[in-house]
């Protein structure tokens, strides 16, 4: 028997909130006032898909215009790293571009798996936001690496 919408919903909503925490936290650590409003405007974004899948601002949210994003692929050549309190900002990025990248799969299984069309649309949505956050963060990444390395 599928799980019921309301569960898969309530667990989206649970992991956006986590997502939001995340990034705020990582925003008040940052050294940099760029890192840090990059990570706030995340944590905003976040916070905000957890409202939309609360219901709120659905309609305007769909009519809206979808992110571009080019895939730097950057994902696949990251080793996940832990992050503990001595992290550093380059291993933040690197949990966080692992993290998104689970974000955009689960939304797009999500997707695939929801027989109602508004839902669908709105976790199709989800999905392409998370590979902007993605994208963002590997962009990110590669500058911070680039200057670093
Ligand atoms: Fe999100
Ligand atoms: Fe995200």
């Amino acid at each position: 028997m599928p799980v019921a919408i309301s569960r898969v919903i309530a667990d989206a909503v649970r992991k956006e909130k986590a997502a939001e925490r995340f990034y705020a936290d990582a925003a008040a650590k940052a050294a940099e006032p760029g890192a840090r409003e990059f990570l706030l405007r995340l944590a905003r974004e976040e916070a905000r898909h957890a409202e939309l899948l609360s219901g709120r601002g659905v309609a305007d949210f769909l009519a809206s215009e979808p992110p571009a994003s080019q895939d730097l692929r950057i994902v696949e050549f990251l080793e996940r790293r832990s992050i503990g309190p001595k992290a550093s900002f380059q291993d933040v990025l690197i949990f966080a571009i692992k993290r998104e990248h689970a974000s955009f799969s689960a939304y797009q299984a999500l997707a695939e798996a929801a027989n109602d069309d508004p839902v669908r649309k709105l976790f199709r949505r989800l999905a392409q936001e998370e590979r902007t956050h993605r994208n963002r963060l590997e962009t990110l990444y590669d500058e911070v690496v680039f200057v670093e390395n």
